[in-house]
């Protein structure tokens, strides 16, 4: 629902419950229809989102925004959210500690927006939320079942500005997760 998401972005909103709190412009808490069939779930903010308070803004935002075009998507049709809700300084990876802090505010997400499908983006996102010891590299593309929800974990977008050679395996992944979501979810025939 969406009061009930605005509701809990503003109880979010002034969240101190880990370092990264101090060091925030703004919060990035999540943007996208909800409810909806479908949640992509990132790392944390980058500069760029930071100071815009919305996920994926930068460079690697616009990457996500062609992959979810090639799979006939855009951003308000689908859920975005990130592990964390505050930048990590000079865009170091989230700790395991700030992960942990943050992670009730995801799964208060993922009730609100009940997707049928996850997909994760990047190892960071995939060991929060598929496995602990998730290897990105090996399991890209595959499909994991929890609790009734399907998940799937790509490259991060910004992986894959640095390293085109892992374009190719993407787009097979993409085109998998297409054709489970025109599958299994009514998003394209709306
Ligand atoms: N990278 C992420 O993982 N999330 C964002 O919101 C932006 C860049």
């Amino acid at each position: 629902m969406a009061n009930e998401m605005e509701m809990l972005r503003s109880r979010c909103a002034g969240c101190m419950s880990c370092p990264l709190g101090a060091t925030r412009r703004k919060l990035v808490f999540g943007v996208g229809r909800s409810p909806s069939e479908v949640m992509f779930i990132g790392e944390g903010p980058g500069e760029q989102e930071d100071l815009q308070g919305e996920p994926f803004v930068g460079p690697a935002g616009k990457l996500l925004d062609d992959m979810l075009e090639m799979i006939g998507l855009d951003r308000t049709r689908i859920y975005i959210a990130n592990t964390v809700k505050c930048r990590p300084p000079m865009n170091r990876d989230p700790a395991p500690e700030e992960m942990t802090a943050c992670r009730h505010w995801l799964d208060e997400q993922i009730a609100l927006v009940r997707p049928k499908i996850i997909v994760c983006l990047g190892r960071i996102a995939a060991g929060e939320l598929i496995r602990k010891d998730f290897r990105i590299t090996r399991e890209h593309g595959q499909w994991f079942e929890k609790d009734g929800v399907k998940y799937m974990a790509v490259y991060h977008p910004s992986a894959l500005l640095r390293d085109v050679s892992k374009r190719p395996e993407t787009f097979v992944d993409l085109r998998e997760l297409r054709s489970v979501i025109r599958r299994e979810c009514s998003l394209y025939s709306e």
